[in-house]
């Protein structure tokens, strides 16, 4: 069975939507504090790049349990946050942010936004063409789309040690991959394609200190492999996967790291949806 790369699985057209992958990601509120605050922590320098003033609009897309929302909002702006979990929006709500369930892959929004923001999100949305024409119709000329997510060999080491637990057993790894990690150019062309001028996008390679052990980390991100193994055969296949990633992304104090790759861009919306110039948003 050939082991895919990050890059191995086709895009969009050929790609597997959500439902079709199989057992699918479940998102523990809980467990996303406890194991992945990094995430949103990491997101700073998206929020300064977003610079969200006083009275604009944003929406905050695959807001999670809404910990950037929050920051978003206090800068004066007025957010609406949106997850397809059930259980990171009430999360987000819980914690004052406004918030609904909404598929990414779905936008139904029209002209309403200053800016689109998503950190960490856009990988797991398969459908990238259908998320970048929905974001862009949900902008007002003009506006702003700035996002983060993974990018070309994102967690590659981590994908490649998955997928191989699975040949072992004569399964098919590369459906069991959940994320659309595309690179600059990649990307780039497809924001063009759906009218945004592309202010910049690039690939930043960052080793990430984890909070805990790498265990945990399966347990947070990778339930569509973990998932399709019968119960009782879970454990041995995460202690596996640890095995063979201590090599590279344990330390020597025993801290372990997540070989990241994100993909950052900032766009600006420009034609309409129909082709057309967009005027640029009133001051
Ligand atoms: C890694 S979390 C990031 C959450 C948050 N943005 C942060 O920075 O902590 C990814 C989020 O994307 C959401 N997500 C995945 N697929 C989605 C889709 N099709 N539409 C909307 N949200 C989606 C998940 O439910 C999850 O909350």
């Amino acid at each position: 069975m050939k082991r895919p790369g990050p890059k191995a699985r086709p895009e969009d057209a050929n790609r597997q939507t959500s439902a079709e992958l199989g057992p699918t990601q479940h998102w523990d509120p809980e467990r996303y504090a406890r194991n992945a605050r990094f995430v949103a922590d990491l997101g700073a320098p998206l929020l300064t790049l977003l610079d969200a003033k006083p009275g604009e609009r944003v929406l905050d897309l695959g807001c999670g349990d809404g910990h950037l929302s929050r920051t978003i909002a206090a800068s004066g702006a007025e957010v609406l946050a949106v997850d397809a979990s059930a259980e990171q929006i009430a999360a987000a709500r819980d914690a004052g942010v406004e918030a609904r369930v909404a598929d990414g892959e779905k936008l139904e929004f029209d002209s309403e936004f200053d800016a689109v923001f998503s950190n960490a999100a856009l990988h797991w949305m398969t459908q990238a063409d259908a998320v970048v024409a929905g974001v862009a119709r949900a902008l007002k000329p003009g506006g702003r789309f700035v996002a983060e997510m993974g990018g070309a060999g994102n967690v590659a080491r981590i994908v490649n040690a998955l997928v191989a637990g699975f040949d072992r057993r004569g399964l098919d790894g590369a459906a069991a991959v959940p994320w659309y990690f595309p690179d600059a150019d990649e990307y780039g062309a497809k924001l063009r394609r759906h009218g945004f001028t592309v202010e910049s996008c690039e690939i930043i390679p960052r080793m990430t200190a984890l909070p805990g052990a790498m265990a945990d980390w399966l347990a947070t991100f990778a339930e569509t492999f973990t998932h399709r193994l019968p119960p009782a055969e879970r454990e041995a296949y995460v202690a596996e996967v640890v095995a063979a990633l201590a090599p590279d992304l344990r330390d020597s104090q025993g801290n372990w790291h997540a070989d990241y790759r994100r993909l950052r861009f900032v766009a600006r919306k420009t034609l309409s949806p129909d082709g057309l110039a967009s005027p640029p948003a009133a001051a």
